[in-house]
């Protein structure tokens, strides 16, 4: 029940309650209930086994214009020579419009920007699934959304099968045999090993998607026993978990036959030579995904043409993917959704609340181009606090004072109470699609507790009475709060993403809702590139984040929930020494997140995860925004789209929808290859050939 100074005798009175008084009232509140919002379609649930297996067919099948202009001209082998000794085989009957035909393009629109083609490196791609889609991973796990929740676990990949010692130490995973890069290298052990010893481990390289060695659990190790098995030893017992930290985006080899020479333990290159040695201009590098990059226009396009030595079929033996191209239009995330809308764009992550509005509008039409589709809510962002109090980020003195007060749990309440998140989502859009997100697990998805939920509401009073008992008081009049002792102003900057209207929304909401609380909050606001590096860095007082998908599946990300190793977490890492200064809250976080992955025991993790959110809730440990549904835009000409796809969950729908095995109906093709009828060429060689 809320009990606040208001219930006795109305604002008035407030000025005359004391400070004990203030401490003693008890801030919180049931969590209001989430407006009703159903998700738009239900996912059909099979098990793993019912969408693929791994095996050899009697025949396989290519384009006809590949046999005929490569494989017939003899600048390409036959397709079953490409093929791995088993592929991968997507079954008939979990392809919603079964075996599809080849040709046509996804025109996808995105907001971000290559910096390059080094992903294990640290480089981003401009994400909106050009990543996703050239990674390939020991795991997968974006299409379990639509895998039976008692049989939940992730799906192989490179990683084909696997098996526990008897004592549970050691995890042996065979990886699929004969497989190949893009441009025809073998895929062996030797690129999973460079992965893991010379970007993971090297702690001067930080891959795109965050792995550290503390991603596979403290002490981990990983060897390589031949060229198709790999073996995993674990401290704990049969950490299951783990199979998860190994799909996207943290287990995703490169190529190591193009990489390692640039690499800086093989080279004389420094590290930032080895991150920036496949700028976005380098063409043909290869991959394991479905397409590769053939062409880059600056600020325009980044197209992609099917690798010919992609290592998953059909049932009928057809070498996937079915599409032959891939477009990536560089513009920006708000035309995404408008593009898909019109019909000159095929996808979008319909994310920004602010375009709801118009879209379902637009796409309600029978003549419209794309589907709409909501999901569950999803989407949801929380106000981050840097907590190194040691160093991360380097902090002049100003930065340190801010990182004292993050520290300080009244300061954090306070910030919590005074805002007003009801407004907050109202502001985005008004309708039953924003929810009050106190923060921690998402409202509605498996291992979320109401009860295990503490939410301080709104309430400005409590919030300046807080403040106002940590000394930091108004001393100089000019309506800034300072810091005791005649100190200066409290002047706190505040990251958010100028890529997204919604970040930098809601940054502006909550700059504008800590003036009436005193507090000075500045803008800085960075195009995604900077401020990923800004975030990874530790350069932040506070940070606008959009939640990664630890927050909603809780099973990915998992090591994120809380600073389990020096570079786990979204906002508390390591400072000078490698050391981090947890404090007593977040040692409590950091053992129930650990007991979780070292346990198996389904109820056992139902109830950490209940104690996981309340020591987060009633610590504030971050400030939840808002959450709410995303929606999937995909044009209409398109098959084998799952039903109930989420935009977000165990991973984006770019990977959820699984497009290696989407097509287009002959009948519905459209003219949109830029490059008809050609191949990746050569590692950095101009083009397609
Ligand atoms: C960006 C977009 C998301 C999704 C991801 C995929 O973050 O905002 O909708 O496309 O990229 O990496």
């Amino acid at each position: 029940m809320r009990k606040h100074a208001m219930a006795l005798g109305g604002a008035g009175l407030m000025l005359g309650v004391s400070l004990m008084a203030v401490q003693a009232q008890d801030l919180t509140a049931a969590v209001p209930d989430a407006p009703a919002f159903a998700a738009q379609s239900q996912p059909n649930f099979v098990s793993l086994s019912d969408i693929l297996e791994y095996k050899a067919l009697p025949e396989y099948h290519e384009p006809a214009w590949v046999t005929s202009k490569y494989v017939d001209a003899g600048t390409l082998p036959p397709v079953a020579e490409r093929l791995p000794k088993e592929p991968l085989v997507y079954k008939t009957g979990d392809m919603p419009d079964g075996i599809g035909v080849y040709g046509d393009t996804m025109r996808h629109v995105i907001g971000g920007r290559p910096e390059g083609w080094n992903y294990i490196g640290g480089q981003s791609q401009g994400w909106g699934g050009i990543d996703i889609g050239l990674s390939e991973c020991l795991t997968r796990t974006g299409p379990l959304f639509e895998v039976k929740a008692d049989e939940l676990e992730p799906m192989p990949n490179l990683a084909k099968s696997w098996e526990w010692s008897e004592d549970g130490h050691e995890l042996t995973m065979h990886l699929i045999e004969g497989a190949k890069w893009s441009d025809g290298a073998p895929f062996t052990a030797d690129d999973v090993m460079f992965y893991w010893n010379d970007n993971v481990l090297d702690q001067n390289v930080s891959p795109l998607n965050g792995a550290t060695p503390e991603t596979f659990g403290v002490g981990t190790t990983l060897e390589a026993l031949d060229d198709y098995t790999i073996k995993w030893t674990f401290k704990e017992v049969r950490p299951a978990q783990y199979l998860y930290a190994m799909a996207y985006g943290t287990f995703c080899p490169g190529p190591s036959h193009i990489l390692k020479p640039e690499h800086p333990k093989y080279s004389s290159n420094t590290y930032e030579q080895y991150k920036n040695a496949f700028p976005p201009e380098y063409m043909n590098i290869p991959v394991m995904g479905a397409w590769v990059p053939v062409e880059y226009r600056p600020d325009d396009i980044v197209v992609m043409r099917r690798n010919p030595y992609y290592w998953k079929v059909d049932e009928a033996g057809n070498q996937l993917p079915y599409l032959n191209e891939m477009h990536y239009r560089l513009s920006t995330w708000a035309d995404r959704d408008v593009q898909a809308v019109a019909g000159s764009g095929d996808f979008s992550n319909l994310e920004q609340a602010e375009s709801f509005v118009e879209s379902l509008k637009r796409s309600a039409e029978d003549s419209a181009p794309a589907r709409l589709q909501f999901g569950a809510r999803t989407i949801g962002y929380s106000l981050d606090f840097n907590l190194s109090a040691n160093g991360w980020g380097e902090p002049d003195e100003r930065g340190q004072a801010v990182r004292e007060l993050n520290r300080n749990l009244d300061f954090r309440k306070a910030i919590s109470i005074a805002i007003d998140r009801q407004r907050l989502g109202d502001s985005l859009v008004r309708g039953p699609f924003t929810a009050i997100y106190p923060g921690g697990l998402f409202d509605g998805t498996a291992f979320y507790d109401k009860a295990s939920t503490v939410y301080y509401p709104f309430d400005l009073a409590a919030a300046n009475n807080l403040l106002d008992g940590i000394g930091l008081t108004d001393t100089d009049g000019n309506g800034i709060r300072n810091y005791p002792d005649g100190g200066a102003d409290v002047e706190i900057t505040l990251l958010a993403n100028t890529e997204y209207g919604t970040d930098t929304n809601l940054a502006e909401g909550v700059i504008a809702m800590m003036e009436p609380l005193g507090l000075r909050v500045i803008a800085n606001f960075q195009q995604g590139n900077a401020r990923d590096d800004m975030q990874q860095s530790g350069q932040f007082d506070w940070h606008i984040r959009r939640q990664g998908s630890e927050m909603v599946s809780v099973v990915q990300g998992t090591a994120n929930l809380a600073p389990t190793g020096p570079r786990t977490s979204w906002f508390h890492r390591a400072g000078t020494g490698d050391v981090l200064d947890l404090l007593p809250f977040e040692q409590e976080l950091v053992d129930t997140v650990n007991a979780f992955i070292a346990t198996s025991d389904n109820a056992e993790r139902v109830d950490l995860m209940k104690k996981f959110q309340h020591t987060f809730t009633e610590n504030v440990y971050s400030v939840g925004l808002t959450q709410y549904p995303g929606a999937l835009i995909i044009n209409k000409r398109f098959a084998n789209i799952p039903a109930g796809a989420p935009i977000f969950m165990f991973n984006w729908a770019e990977d959820n929808i699984m497009r290696e095995r989407v097509f287009v109906p002959t009948d519905k093709q459209g003219n949109y290859e830029l490059h008809p009828e050609t191949l990746p060429g050569a590692p950095g060689s101009d083009g397609a050939m």
